[in-house]
């Protein structure tokens, strides 16, 4: 099995001191920056903008993950592709036609995602996913980070994996809400390769530790 991916949420980061945990991310054991993106509208929450995204990129040495969580993310997305954005992942609920969007991404060579929300039918992505490169299947309804993990995730998981593979697609599975050290293994097992955790990593006593030891699972 190839190693799996660990990208902490920089929403669940103090923003008081930005920086040093960026630093602290760079350090890490961590893979990619996960950046969550709210527009107040797609979800009932806004996250942050422009000027912390900058701050991001100017220090952030690693892959910058962005998870658009806004309606019409095309309008956007020439806008994150020039602060460095590596992988640009949209909702399916928020694009009115997400080949047009997926195609938009791809011109300005950075990876797609696409993102579902835990009451959509995985089966909506069936004609897109030999198209993209990334599916950030949502452990949790968007907007806030320390929600708790809907369970039946693991099972959605195993459901995209076989559709993934059922259509010799190369597409890999982000989870994304709710990850922690419990869960973690049951979702690897079950076909995921990048594992998101905001509360987890930053709410624990040593986000070193808990970086190293969500990395090292499977070892
Ligand atoms: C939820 C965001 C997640 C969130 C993860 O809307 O997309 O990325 O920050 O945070 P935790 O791991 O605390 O659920
Ligand atoms: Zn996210």
């Amino acid at each position: 099995m190839n190693k799996h991916l660990i990208a902490p949420s920089i929403l669940s980061a103090d923003f008081s001191k930005l920086q040093s945990e960026i630093e602290m991310i760079n350090n890490s054991d961590a893979d990619w920056f996960h950046i969550d993106i709210m527009d107040g509208v797609f979800v009932p929450n806004i996250s942050f903008g422009t000027p912390v995204m900058k701050a991001i990129s100017k220090y952030a040495k690693k892959l910058l993950d962005v998870h658009l969580m806004i309606v019409d993310p095309e309008r956007y997305i020439e806008h994150f592709v020039n602060f460095g954005s590596d992988i640009i992942t949209v909702h399916f609920e928020a694009c009115n036609d997400l080949s047009l969007v997926i195609k938009k991404i791809k011109k300005f060579k950075v990876k797609v995602g696409v993102a579902i929300n835990p009451d959509t039918e995985i089966s909506v992505l069936s004609n897109h996913i030999k198209n993209i490169d990334m599916v950030c299947l949502m452990g949790v309804f968007p907007g806030f980070s320390g929600q708790k993990f809907i369970e039946k995730t693991i099972h959605r998981c195993k459901e995209l994996s076989e559709l993934i593979k059922d259509k010799n697609s190369t597409c890999i599975i982000e989870i994304d809400g709710g990850v922690d050290s419990e869960n973690a293994k049951i979702l690897l097992e079950n076909g995921a390769k990048v594992l998101v955790a905001g509360s987890h990593v930053f709410k624990s006593e040593n986000p070193l530790k808990t970086i190293s030891k969500l990395k090292s699972i499977g070892n």
